[in-house]
Parts: C-alpha cells; sequence; structure tokens
C-alpha cells in the first residue's frame, strides 16, 4: 500500500468526522468517530476544565494534552500540526494571549474550513488555519516557540521526514511537545495495511523505541516522556484487532506525551 493511498484514506475519514460535526448539534459521539468510550469521556472532561476551552472544536480526536507539559509561555508563537477542528489552538491562545500567534495545520480541507469556521465566532486575530501536510508544510523555517499535536503524527506514513520538518521550522532552541500513539513491539504486517485501523490511530503507529531513535537521530535534545498511558482504542477498532489472525493486544498500544529541544546552534 503506497503513502499516497494512506493519505486519502486518513484525509476520507477526518473529511467525514468534520462534515458529521457541523450538521450535528451536540458533540462527536453522536458522530460515530467515538464509542462513547469511558477512557474517551475522561479526556474530554479533563479538556472542559481547561481555559480556552471550546466545545464546537472538540471532535474528541486526541489521545492527551500535550499543552499540559508543553511549557508554552505568554507571548509564543506556537504551531499546532494536524489541528482538526482548532480544539488545542483555542487552549493554546489562552495561554499566549494578544501578543502571541497560534497557527494550525491540517491536511483536510473539511477539518481546516471546521477550524476556521469556530475562529470566526470566537473573533481571535492571532490564530490562523493553514492547508498543507506534515510532511512537507507550507511555512517558513526557524519560525515557532513550540510545536504541538495531538493523535496525528502516527497517521503520517513517513515519521522522520514529519520530525525533520519540525526541526526545520521550531526557532533554534525551540521545542516540540506531542501526544502521539506508539506500540510496545511492532504492528503485524497484515494490520499495517489495513485502511479502517490506520485512519483509526492504530495501524500507523510505530515501536515506541524506533519512534525515539528517530527523534533523537534527527538532534533533538533533552528528549523526555511526560506521560505514557494504554491508548483509547475504540471497540470496533478492539474486535478487528482481537478478531485478526495476527492477533495484537490493544494493551500494547500505547498513548505518551513526549517533548525534545532544537539545538540552539
Ligand atoms: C486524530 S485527528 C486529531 C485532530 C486534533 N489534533 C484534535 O486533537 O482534535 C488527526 C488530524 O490530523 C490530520 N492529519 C493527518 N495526517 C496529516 C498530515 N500528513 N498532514 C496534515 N494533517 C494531517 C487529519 O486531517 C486530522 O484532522
Amino acid at each position: 500500500m503506497d503513502n499516497e493511498t494512506i493519505k486519502r484514506a486518513v484525509q476520507e475519514k477526518y473529511a467525514t468526522i468534520a462534515r458529521k460535526a457541523k450538521s450535528e448539534t451536540s458533540t462527536c459521539c453522536n458522530t460515530g468517530c467515538c464509542n462513547e468510550n469511558e477512557a474517551e469521556k475522561a479526556l474530554s472532561k479533563l479538556y472542559t476544565k481547561l481555559e480556552g476551552y471550546v466545545p464546537e472544536a472538540d471532535l474528541m480526536l486526541g489521545c492527551g494534552i500535550p499543552t499540559q507539559y508543553a511549557g508554552i509561555s505568554e507571548g509564543n508563537h506556537v504551531l499546532d500540526l494536524g489541528s482538526g477542528a482548532g480544539n488545542d489552538c483555542f487552549i493554546v491562545r489562552a495561554i499566549v494571549g494578544i501578543n502571541g500567534k497560534v497557527t494550525g495545520i491540517d491536511f483536510t480541507p473539511e477539518m481546516v474550513a471546521k477550524a476556521k469556521e469556530n475562529n470566526l465566532k470566537l473573533g481571535y486575530d492571532n490564530v490562523e488555519f493553514i492547508l498543507g501536510d506534515i510532511e512537507n508544510m507550507p511555512l517558513p523555517s526557524n519560525t515557532y516557540d513550540v510545536v504541538i499535536s495531538n493523535c496525528v503524527l502516527n497517521l503520517v506514513p513517513e515519521k522522520k521526514k514529519a520530525f525533520a520538518e519540525i526541526l526545520r521550522v521550531l526557532k533554534p532552541g525551540g521545542h516540540f511537545c506531542v501526544s502521539d500513539i506508539v506500540t510496545n513491539g511492532d504492528v503485524p504486517e497484515k494490520i499495517r495495511h489495513d485502511l479502517e485501523l490506520y485512519a483509526g490511530c492504530i495501524a500507523g503507529a510505530i515501536d515506541q523505541n524506533d519512534y525515539l531513535e528517530i527523534i533523537k537521530e534527527l538532534g533533538f535534545e533533552k528528549v523526555t516522556i511526560h506521560n505514557q498511558k494504554p491508548a483509547i482504542v475504540p471497540d470496533e477498532l478492539k474486535k478487528i484487532l482481537l478478531d485478526s489472525v495476527e492477533k495484537i493486544s490493544p494493551n500494547s498500544i500505547v498513548s505518551i506525551t513526549i517533548s525534545g529541544y532544537k539545538p540552539k546552534e
């Protein structure tokens, strides 16, 4: 399966979620993209307590709270990779204030439209949403104080390209803090090619050690894992995992929040 096929499947899935969120008044649990799962509800409940939280932007698509560990300061310019409907961007806006700037990037046009619609209602002139692919971002080098991301990099076929792009766009001395899905052990080849599991944030996840090696090899410093817990696997995806010939335990799929610094020189 080639990377373009994977990316198209990911875009289709998230376009459908964005369209459904548009046509329904309540949360994403009405849209079928989550499963009334207790863990998902618990994460969403934590989000509701964060300053800047916007219910319309929370499509329950995250796997952590990167802003908790991102060390963002007032006045920072922050980039959110795979910003969806803007959930984390609006939390960041509450931290950076009027003197900071927030840029969200996403490659699904429907998600960018949804985020822009949310931002229009809020009237923030220092929050922007851009259409673009994380593997090749239409963004300037050495620009951002902090790069965050929530449950997105597992969906990007070439992780090394994604982290190389993070390194390029960060200011020297800047840092990233991302929540993402990784595995303990490799995902079996057959599961890796399941497009539904890929778009569902499982099949594209890579082994945690390989993930760390990519980050360190690129030259990031002070690489730290802040939080690690079993990932939220929706029940319908759990069933595919357990029914497959090459079984994989949902417990070996982990959600981590990790940070690293671009060297100053
Ligand atoms: C699981 S959702 C997370 C959305 C958001 N971070 C949140 O927590 O609500 C993944 C998002 O990443 C976007 N995405 C996936 N691969 C991407 C890529 N290569 N470049 C840009 N965006 C991507 C999808 O379009 C989708 O909106």
